[in-house]
């Protein structure tokens, strides 16, 4: 796949399609491990990021800041899993701070509708903290809606699922991209 390029300091960085859970050694379950701690504060062991719901697949992408993927160039995951028919659900959706607000996270929900949107996939759907007002800003920009509050499902606090149309989203419209 090719490289997207974005800003002066990461001009050989990009999404790449990535490793599922499963197929992660050692090196790379620790690189993870720690991505999620940082990035939402959830402490996961390795066997709980193995046993995550999400099959190798091409919907899986890893965000690297050099042209070598590897674990200590990693900055950044979005694995997803098909859910039902034409559903799709995003398991995780992380970027290392220093990888945020800029526009990585919209570049590889792009590149997710160019993967999915021609197997037939139309709705996205996925799980948020309540308290996360910058990831539910994100995902309302691109269509999607809070449908239910869930209670217990994060440790801390209450949680909503959010659902909405599988779409690409272009704020500037300044690099236009035909839709269907
Ligand atoms: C949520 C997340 C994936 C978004 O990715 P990102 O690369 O930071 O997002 P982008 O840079 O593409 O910006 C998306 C929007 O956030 C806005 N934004 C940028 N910096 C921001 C900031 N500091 N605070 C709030 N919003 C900000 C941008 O203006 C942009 O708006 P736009 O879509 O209208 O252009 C990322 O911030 C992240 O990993 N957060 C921590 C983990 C997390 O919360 N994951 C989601 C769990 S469900």
């Amino acid at each position: 796949m090719a490289v997207k390029r974005l800003g002066s300091d990461s001009l050989k960085g990009g999404w790449r399609q990535g490793l599922a859970p499963k197929q992660l050694s050692v090196e790379w379950t620790e690189a993870v491990r720690k991505l999620f701690f940082e990035g939402t504060g959830e402490e996961y062991f390795a066997g709980s990021i193995h046993s995550l719901p999400v099959p190798e697949w091409d919907a899986n992408f890893m965000l690297f800041d050099s042209e070598e993927s590897t674990p200590a160039s990693m900055r950044g995951v979005l694995w997803t899993t098909p859910f039902k028919e034409q559903t799709i659900r995003i398991v995780s959706f992380v970027l290392d701070e220093g990888a945020r607000g800029k526009g990585w996270g919209s570049v590889v929900w792009n590149l997710m509708a160019d993967i999915l949107l021609p197997k037939g996939i139309t709705t996205v759907q996925l799980e948020v903290r309540a308290s996360n007002q910058r990831a539910i800003m994100f995902y309302r920009e691109r269509g999607l809606e809070i449908q239910q509050e869930l209670h217990g499902y994060y440790r801390q606090g209450m949680g909503y699922m959010m659902r909405g149309k599988l779409q690409h989203y272009h704020p500037n419209n300044d690099t236009p991209e035909h839709e269907e």
